[in-house]
């Protein structure tokens, strides 16, 4: 069982991160979630979910959503800056930030740490902590790109949700997995469930 904490901000792309909360907990992972303030608003306009804040009724929340018992799940407030997670004695995997917004990403590139998310993911860069970010944002601009450069020399891995033609998708699942994969590889966990594109 490795330990992931998994950050879901108000980026457009939502299925993204329920399918990665998904396949963690039917892989038996640990899942330290946290959403930002508008990964709440993003659910309710655009998938009409309204999410609990408070975190035990969260995770009922997520247990029935998904239907999953398997793995531990523990879900956070979003500016629960005391908690465990917030410091880096908390060892971790990696952490993924799926969809990532382009203001999370300016504030973890100015390391301006406004709530728990944004300290995680301060946390494990200098920790030198596998920090995976799922960018979603079009166009984007030079700040956008700037800020993106600073966090990839920082040591984070910015992994954009584009999906690939070659794999010949059927379904949105299709590419939502295609996407979710390449974030797995890239920290070498090897998931049930997907079905891979063989060449
Ligand atoms: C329906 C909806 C979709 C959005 N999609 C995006 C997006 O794809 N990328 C982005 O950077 N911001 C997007 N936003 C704007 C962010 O949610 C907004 O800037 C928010 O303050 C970001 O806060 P956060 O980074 O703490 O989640 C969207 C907002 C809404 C309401």
């Amino acid at each position: 069982m490795s330990k992931y904490v998994i950050g879901v901000t108000g980026a457009s792309a939502q299925p993204l991160a329920k399918r990665t909360i998904e396949l963690l907990l039917k892989n038996n992972h640990e899942v330290h979630l946290v959403l930002s303030r508008g990964a709440y608003e993003v659910w309710q306009s655009e998938l009409g979910i309204q999410i609990p804040g408070e975190p035990k009724k969260q995770k009922t929340f997520w247990r029935e959503y998904l239907n999953i018992m398997s793995g531990e799940l523990i879900c956070y407030k979003w500016n629960d800056n005391s908690s465990a997670i917030a410091s880096g004695s908390f060892k971790t995997k990696a952490m993924i930030i799926i969809p990532c917004t382009m203001g999370t990403i300016g504030r973890i590139a100015s390391g301006y740490s406004l709530n728990l998310l944004e300290r995680c993911a301060d946390v494990h860069l200098k920790e030198s902590r596998q920090l995976l970010i799922c960018p979603r944002e079009s166009p984007m601009s030079i700040i956008h790109l700037k800020n993106l450069t600073k966090l990839a020399i920082a040591g984070a891995k910015i992994v954009p949700p584009i999906p690939a033609w070659y794999t010949n998708p059927k379904t949105l699942d299709d590419i939502i997995d295609f996407i979710v994969i390449r974030l797995f590889d890239l920290v070498d966990e090897e998931l049930l469930e997907i079905k891979r594109w063989e060449g």
